[in-house]
């Protein structure tokens, strides 16, 4: 192996290694756990505030290819392939290829899919789904779900999306696009902590420590830390809009925002009670647009269909 091959694959390692480990906060402290938040990405996709992950996109679909199904579909970096299983349960998609390299999660998403008695029409596999997908033209549906953002070639990964469509087949993403390793720029970092500074004492404490108190100031995290913890977080993930727009260039793109809910309300959501603080959520989320509006942008969907 080369020198390169052999890093690649101590990285694919340590981030194996990281996404076997249990969550280490609360699911509640992040914005995907939360309808209202999964609302207003839908709403800025299809124009209706649907509560359920993925919904936006799926409408989308249908209005632009109505009826359609699609007989094999491929997800990499899929996590437990629970949303797979809802386009599986739904009948939009036949049968996934499901590609994740955390032996944990596979177990659990083996789980999943047997309890909803869908595992026939899945298959599983832990090598490399981008090289997989070089191989040619297999595919009706590449979807990608917050998995894109973790490649560690994100453009070599949308090239090899386009090679693994047949003729019609559509690319669906919905993922992280903002900065590599999360290095926020200056006016990410002081609109986040003008919010923090503004809000109420009781949603700052830390949900790991309530003992302790959540920053109110951001810094850009340190990147060696994230690589060292993480390896795959983000670490190509500002190439991910410039190689959609190079291979399709007819593709619909969605920008989605996330400066609020991904940074400045990260882990706060936690302590936030949907009866009191659904009013500060929507003012949060009316500033999430207007930044989002002004270039702000973390998250971004996309359908697009090759030729
Ligand atoms: C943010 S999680 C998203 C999981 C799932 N798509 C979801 O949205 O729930 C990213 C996933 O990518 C996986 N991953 C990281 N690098 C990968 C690679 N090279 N190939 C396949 N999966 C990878 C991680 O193990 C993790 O489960």
């Amino acid at each position: 192996m080369s020198e390169s091959t052999d890093r690649a694959a101590a990285e694919r390692n340590r981030a194996a290694a990281y996404w076997d480990r249990p969550a280490p906060v609360a699911k509640l402290a992040r914005w995907w756990a939360w309808p209202r938040i999964v609302a207003h990405q839908n709403g800025l996709i299809c124009g209706e505030p649907l509560p359920a992950w993925g919904a936006g996109l799926v409408r989308e679909i249908g209005r632009r290819w109505p009826g359609r199904r699609f007989r094999r579909a491929v997800s990499v970096g899929c996590g437990n392939g629970a949303k797979e299983l809802e386009l599986l349960r739904s009948g939009l998609v036949q049968h996934f290829d499901l590609y994740e390299i955390s032996e944990a999660r596979i177990r659990h998403g083996r789980k999943l899919h047997d309890r909803a008695g869908l595992s026939d029409r899945v298959t599983w596999h832990t090598h490399d789904g981008v090289a997989a997908m070089e191989l040619g033209a297999r595919y009706d549906l590449v979807t990608w779900d917050n998995g894109l953002h973790h490649m560690p070639d994100t453009a070599r990964a949308v090239a090899a999306s386009v090679t693994a469509l047949r003729p019609g087949g559509v690319f669906l993403m919905n993922d992280y696009v903002g900065p590599n390793h999360f290095q926020w720029s200056p006016r990410t970092l002081a609109y986040a902590t003008a919010v923090r500074h503004r809000l109420p004492e009781i949603l700052l404490r830390d949900p790991a420590d309530p003992a302790r108190r959540l920053p109110v100031t951001f810094t850009r995290p340190d990147r060696g830390a994230m690589i060292a913890l993480d390896p795959s977080e983000a670490a190509t993930s500002e190439a991910i809009l410039p190689a959609i727009r190079q291979h399709f260039p007819d593709a619909s793109i969605w920008m989605l925002g996330g400066a609020i809910y991904h940074l400045a309300l990260n882990d706060v959501l936690a302590n936030l009670d949907p009866a009191r603080d659904g009013p500060l959520l929507e003012s949060l989320l009316l500033l999430d647009l207007a930044l989002a509006e002004l270039g702000e942008n973390q998250y971004a969907a996309c359908l697009a269909c090759v030729p």
